[in-house]
């Protein structure tokens, strides 16, 4: 997928280690889905993939580790310069932010 073109300067976040261009106002899901990535994190019992369902916060499908936060929604979170995400790690459950 291609990024679409910004006026608005590019900082560099890392996801799973690698470097990913960013810009300010994103959403990490938004950066994500930019870089090609699809799926987010598994369920623990199945190990179904899950990302980007609703896109407002609600469904909790999204749930990334960034900065060391764990279950964070990638859909409401904004992206920093040097943030650090980590998908495939975070799990559902109530206290998700
Ligand atoms: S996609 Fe539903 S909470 Fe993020």
């Amino acid at each position: 997928m291609q990024k679409m073109q910004t006026s608005v300067p590019a900082f560099i976040v890392h996801v799973d280690g690698r470097p990913v261009a960013a810009h300010a106002g994103e959403t990490v899901a938004a950066v994500l889905l930019a870089a090609g990535i699809r799926i987010f994190r598994r369920t623990a019992q199945r190990g179904e993939p899950r990302g980007v369902f609703c896109g407002i916060g609600v469904c909790y499908e999204c749930l990334v580790t960034v900065d060391g936060a764990a279950n964070t929604r990638a859909c409401v979170t904004v992206v920093a310069p040097g943030m650090v995400i980590e998908t495939g790690q975070a799990e559902r459950h109530n206290h998700a932010r």
